[in-house]
């Protein structure tokens, strides 16, 4: 069978009203899209199903007080902690980092896609990573790196509402996402988690930081194995260090070194009919690009070729980057 012939029949079965075939032809075409490598597809319409099902149980009339109620209550709130759903494309290739970085990570994710091995022998599994460093150097794209890489579903936190939520509800609402992560089989993914540390300012009660600090603590020491819990933060010293230790890798994102600063040209560039004229112009952009996180030189090259783009005539074809518009922008970075 093709897709589009799975497609007819959901078609058909969803017109018909026949649940159980429209459920029988869904997860024939999960497991086709799983078979032909169209994972983050595959992955969605899982994740359709399930909320399906489950807006299907907690549907009709329910009383205050019962189950159907409380899920309801349950599912409402949660929409409000989580940013979003996503499943990601991008893999190792999209992130610069060093040599020993990119080993750590690909020994996470073999980790976890060989998970059997670890447990056949009672290996404890790495399922708690942390990212952190500088703004700009990458600890949210490396975490959708690893997304893309585990093929997994991925579920961002809102941690601004988890931190101002209504005293003592903070750790009831962390539990409540670790619970719902576990059903989906997510990641869960904590950005900015040095938000935290703001519970101090936020909250009257001086034992509310301690008390969500110990939620954590316990919902990361009983995270089932095959669960997978990620953080980000360019604050680190903000993070209680009972929390760090939990981590399993804790992963230094640092700014650029000049080879560093040389690929991320080269890939930026590399899909682009934009060129730099000469060695040397590009020596004195990584020079001045000392310091800068791989955001802002990123940024202030396209900057430089957007405007660059209105100084050069069109018979110009190489399209030369203006490195004097580049040079400038840096400047003004460093300043
Ligand atoms: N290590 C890197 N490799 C390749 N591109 C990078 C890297 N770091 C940053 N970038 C570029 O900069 C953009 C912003 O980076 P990102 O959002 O991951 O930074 P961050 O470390 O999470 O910063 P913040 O602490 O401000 O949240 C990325 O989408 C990418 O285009
Ligand atoms: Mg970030």
């Amino acid at each position: 069978m093709s897709q589009f012939d799975y497609i007819k029949d959901i078609a058909k079965y969803g017109l018909e009203n026949d649940q159980e075939k429209l459920l029988h032809a869904l997860n024939e075409l999960i497991e086709y899209s799983r078979k032909n490598k169209k994972i983050n597809f595959a992955l969605h319409l899982q994740s359709i199903l399930k909320e399906g099902l489950k807006t299907q149980q907690t549907k009709g009339l329910a009383k205050v007080g019962s189950q159907k109620y409380l899920l309801r209550e349950e599912d409402l709130s949660l929409n409000e902690l989580i940013i979003e759903k996503i499943t990601s494309d991008y893999t190792f290739e999209n992130l610069i980092c060093s040599v020993e970085v990119k080993e750590d990570l690909e020994y996470f994710v073999k980790e976890h896609k060989g998970i059997q091995v670890l447990q056949n022998y009672e290996l404890p599994v790495a399922n708690k990573l942390l990212f952190y460093g500088p703004s700009g150097c990458g600890k949210t794209l490396a975490s959708y790196v690893m997304a893309g890489e585990l093929e997994k579903m991925m579920i961002v936190i809102n941690m601004g509402a988890i931190v101002s939520s209504k005293l003592g509800e903070t750790s009831k609402n962390l539990a409540r996402i670790f619970r719902h992560a576990a059903t989906e089989n997510c990641i869960i993914f904590m950005d900015e988690f040095d938000s935290l540390g703001k519970i101090r300012d936020y909250s009257q009660d001086h034992g509310e930081m301690k008390r969500v600090v110990n939620t954590i603590l316990q919902l990361f020491d009983y995270l089932p194995q095959d669960n997978i819990l990620i953080a980000a933060t360019n604050q680190v010293d903000m993070i209680d260090d009972a929390l760090i230790r939990r981590f399993d890798s804790k992963i230094n994102l640092g700014l650029p070194n000049e080879i560093q600063v040389k690929e991320l040209i080269q890939k930026t560039l590399s899909k682009s009919p934009f060129k730099i004229k000469n060695e040397n112009d590009l020596s004195e952009i990584i020079n001045l690009s000392r310091g800068l996180s791989f955001y802002l030189i990123q940024k202030t090259l396209i900057t430089a070729i957007k405007r660059g783009l209105f100084n050069t005539l069109p018979s110009n074809k190489k399209l030369y980057i203006d490195v004097d518009i580049w040079k400038k922008l840096l400047l003004l970075e460093k300043k």
